[in-house]
């Protein structure tokens, strides 16, 4: 048995700025976070991913950083940080924040150094043109809201590259003084006691850019020095990484040509994300059938992060335009829905039309694939989005605790909250909340506490592999199973809404008292596996042998 930690992990993705107001101000903070541990831990989460911490501008969620070796004011201070740590390790939670280093704020005093004068110390930490690239309109991240990806800065003189926003000025990793402050950036917060890190953006941090070139060479050992950097700091820190790049490409992430992982431990698995999303608008499991067939072979120590929804749009532009169209039919029919031309900017729950059981059948599908599950705070009670909220801030609404007015998330008046809190509807905070729902054996946040509990019961399944299991099933049944040295899981999800039967027979021989572990309600016992019943949008997590 190895003991990596992340292989193991249940991660859960949280904006402080919306989880929990402890003094009132209508923004969320620390000591609000540190209150709601115990929630967490009951959860069943062991390890915790922030979202930007840092100072900053705040004009892209956090993701423009003005300061890397502070904690925003308005969360708190590095004092309530170190007790976050303290406190989330007393109930054995790890914590990874955020490390967007492609670029900073166009306010970070570095910028604003480099853009004052050619002899500034930071000029060459960006990148610079004195000449408009030919490729500017090229590569841009979010159409629609982004122009170009050089502006001119008129204080410099010259332009300056930005993948993203044109107040988020990329890094120039070519130099040796930005890799290794990013390297100092990382050391200091390991020092303070973080597992490790969500990177922001990695093809992107690796690019060294060349002006007029869309297709920049991009500097894959720069992964490898600072892995190595890493792990010497601290062995079991974890890097898990936001590459969004085609599917050939991504084992160079995990590691070099050498075959060993030395470089990212974790890449979120996009591709899965995007086929369980078609598989789910079309009630087909083929999606995913296809997704199991295509999974690159990783290195050992490699491992996928799986996740339905995260703090973004999804992004559903690895679709083909007709796949692409489908999901919008079925799942953000409305332009509103739509963001960028590529993604939806929906929770999960309205998606499914509040169909508990489809909410249910998509999380249990999602926690029983390989790969360390990553849960978007909300999800586990079935929060819904406000479409009126301006882009990605549709899903970034504040937690909804209970009844209390602000839904428990805040004392301060409504008008003084960092976003308005979903109220009113099917999915406004007084139908929808951790109150309700903790006590109510039957609730979602029940079950999903339930359904972690029984995950950690069964190691196979995150750290081992998954694969499709091949019996004769209507084309809405996905049959899979997870091994390692441990045992052995089944998994019979139905995607569709007509009850099912499948013939397990083939596995039997293997079973020793093959029983269900996890279910969408209790069925008949399995006996030879002949006649496995699965109710529609019904699932069967089917332990058939531990053999330690
Ligand atoms: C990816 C993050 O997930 C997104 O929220 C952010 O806007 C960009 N990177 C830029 O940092």
């Amino acid at each position: 048995m190895t003991d990596r930690w992340y292989e193991k992990a249940v991660i859960y993705c949280l904006d402080i700025d919306t989880f929990a107001d402890s003094d009132g101000d209508g923004c969320g903070d620390i000591r609000g976070l540190i209150g709601r541990l115990d929630y967490l831990a009951r959860l069943g989460v062991t390890c915790l991913w922030l979202n930007p911490i840092h100072p900053s501008p705040n004009r892209d969620d956090g993701y423009d950083v003005s300061d890397f070796y502070n904690v925003d004011p308005r969360f708190g201070n590095l004092g309530d940080f170190a007790e976050l740590l303290h406190q989330a390790g007393n109930l054995g939670i790890k914590v990874i924040i955020d490390l967007v280093v492609n670029h900073t704020s166009d306010q970070h005093p570095w910028f604003q150094s480099a853009r004052s004068s050619p002899d500034s110390p930071y000029r060459n930490w960006y990148v610079w043109s004195e000449t408009a690239p030919d490729d500017r309109r090229q590569g841009m991240v979010f159409p629609g809201e982004q122009d170009e990806t050089w502006t001119y800065d008129r204080t410099a003189k010259l332009w300056y590259y930005h993948r993203f926003y044109k107040f988020q000025p990329d890094l120039d990793i070519r130099n040796p003084e930005v890799r290794e402050e990013i390297k100092k950036i990382c050391a200091f917060w390991l020092q303070l006691g973080v597992a490790g890190f969500r990177m922001d953006a990695v093809p992107f941090i690796i690019e060294e850019t060349e002006p007029g070139n869309p297709n920049s060479p991009k500097d894959m050992d720069f992964l490898t020095e600072l892995r190595q950097y890493v792990q010497w700091r601290k062995g079991d820190a974890v890097l898990l990484a936001e590459a969004n790049v085609e599917p050939d490409q991504l084992k160079h992430f995990f590691g070099d040509a050498g075959g060993s992982a030395n470089r990212i431990h974790m890449l979120f698995d996009f591709m899965l994300n995007t086929r369980m999303i078609l598989a789910l608008a079309r009630e087909s499991a083929e999606p995913i059938i296809d997704g199991l067939r295509d999974t690159p072979q990783l290195p050992e120590g490699g491992q996928w992060a799986t996740f339905l929804r995260n703090h973004d749009e999804i992004d559903l532009s690895r679709l083909t335009a007709e796949q692409r169209n489908e999901v919008f039919e079925r799942f953000g029919p409305d332009e509103n829905m739509q963001l960028y031309g590529r993604g939806i900017r929906r929770r999960l729950a309205p998606m499914l039309g509040n169909d508990r059981r489809r909410i249910e059948l998509a999380y249990a599908l999602q926690f029983s694939l390989r790969g360390t599950p990553v849960l978007r705070y909300g999800e586990e009670i079935g929060m819904g989005e406000d479409l009126a909220l301006e882009g990605r801030n549709s899903i970034r609404t504040p937690m909804q605790w209970s009844g209390l007015p602000n839904g428990g998330f805040s004392k301060a008046g409504a008008g003084d909250l960092v976003r308005p809190v979903v109220s009113g509807g099917e999915f406004g905070f007084e139908k929808v909340n951790v109150t309700l729902q903790r006590h109510d054996p039957n609730s979602l946040l029940s079950w999903f506490e339930r359904m972690i509990r029984t995950l950690r019961e069964a190691p196979e399944v995150g750290a081992g592999s998954s694969k499709h299991v091949d019996v004769p099933v209507p084309t809405n049944v996905l049959v899979h199973r997870a091994d390692d040295g441990t045992g052995t899981m089944v998994f019979v999800h139905n995607l569709g809404p007509q009850a099912a039967t499948v013939d397990l027979s083939t596995l039997y021989p293997e079973a020793e008292m093959p029983n269900d572990v996890l279910a969408d309600q209790e069925y008949s016992d399995l006996g030879k596996c002949d006649k496995v019943d699965v109710a529609g949008y019904g699932y069967r997590w089917i332990r058939l042998k531990r053999t330690a």
